[in-house]
């Protein structure tokens, strides 16, 4: 076979090889097959010796001519495969704006906080501040100090967290009560929110922690018709308008009188229903004066000041307000329940 043949051959079989590479590699590889060291074509040039000197410009031109379009046959095929791959990646990349958009999930409000935020408004609008006590606190400031005697059954460690003798997780928010006194500020217009712990079983309705609102009011000629006045708006703007108010006479230590207040059942308006069992009243709160004892160990002369008080069950209220019949549904933070609210 003479050599132009030969390099026709060898174009031809190089130009197949070409056409078949789909990915840049594999024309890396034909490169390194014909144009390379030991490639084909590098061969043929080397046998140019064996070429009778008289042809060598001929073949020498015609080997010239065929690694040139060898060249240019990968350069082509290059481009190709590189903008095949540019307009694969574009097509990937391409975003449909038509597409409805993914929705940004948005965090809302605990059941509990929403509670807690009407009844911050319902008192703030009525001059009061809201303040808070410490969580851990002094058995001097959860008992003592609230004319709690010794032998109370809310100071056995059966109903009490005890971290020790003198110091307990609280078992209500009242000790902000004496807090609020010992500061010396009068008048004392507040409401103090806050955790509480007592040592229940959990049920639908027990939780060894769970949340109180304390109202307290101190000023010079307080008396028990300002505390039905209160709390009797407070129901209102929290239940409805029709709301009415039943002043139970009740115990506390820390209050004299002191009374529960039950509210007009507002799912039925008092006529009796499954929501208040019958009876048409729900009892919401605890309250009452602040007993003389109270205010005298806090520092405040009974004789010039007296006040009122009040404890109100936050997760009791936003039980009500919602019509939730577990109170273990606002502790477990199961998406599905807190989504409704
Ligand atoms: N601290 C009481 C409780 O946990 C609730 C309470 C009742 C608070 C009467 C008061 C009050 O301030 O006057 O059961």
């Amino acid at each position: 076979m003479d050599m132009k043949e030969r390099l026709q051959e060898l174009a031809e079989a190089a130009r197949k090889r070409i056409e078949e590479s789909d990915v840049p590699e594999k024309l890396n590889e034909v490169k390194v097959a014909y144009l390379g060291k030991k490639g084909e074509l590098t061969a043929i040039l080397k046998s140019m010796k064996d070429v009778a000197p008289e042809d060598r410009p001929k073949v020498g031109q015609l080997v010239n001519e065929t690694r040139a379009k060898i060249e240019e046959l990968l350069e082509t095929s290059r481009k190709k495969l590189e903008e095949a791959a540019r307009e694969e990646q574009m097509k990937a990349e391409v975003i449909d704006v038509t597409l409805p958009a993914k929705k940004a999930k948005i965090g809302h409000r605990h059941p509990n906080t929403i509670a807690l935020e009407e009844v911050e408004r319902i008192f703030i609008g009525m001059g009061y501040e809201v303040v808070e006590g410490p969580e851990v606190e002094y058995a001097d400031y959860n008992f003592t100090k609230l004319n709690i005697p010794e032998d109370h059954p809310a100071r056995d460690e059966q109903d009490t967290f005890f971290i020790n003798s003198s110091i307990l997780l609280r078992s209500q928010t009242s000790p902000v009560q004496a807090r609020t006194m010992e500061e010396g500020k009068l008048p004392i217009r507040m409401i103090a929110p806050g955790r509480v712990f007592r040592s229940d079983e959990v049920d639908a309705t027990h939780s060894p922690s769970f949340h109180q609102i304390e109202g307290l009011v101190i000023d010079k000629n307080i008396t028990f018709a300002d505390l039905k006045g209160t709390l009797q708006e407070f129901a209102r703007e929290l239940f409805g308008p029709e709301t009415k108010t039943k002043f139970r006479p009740h115990h506390f230590p820390f209050t004299e009188p002191s009374a529960e207040v039950d509210v007009s059942c507002f799912k039925c308006g008092g006529k009796g229903c499954r929501f208040c069992k019958g009876s048409g009243w729900i009892e919401i709160l605890g309250c009452g004066t602040v007993h003389p004892n109270v205010l005298r160990m806090c520092g405040i002369d009974p004789e010039e000041y007296t006040g009122f008080a009040f404890g109100v069950g936050l997760e009791r209220i936003a039980l009500l307000k919602y019509e939730i019949d577990d109170m273990r549904l606002l502790y477990e933070n199961d998406i599905r329940f807190l989504k409704q609210f």
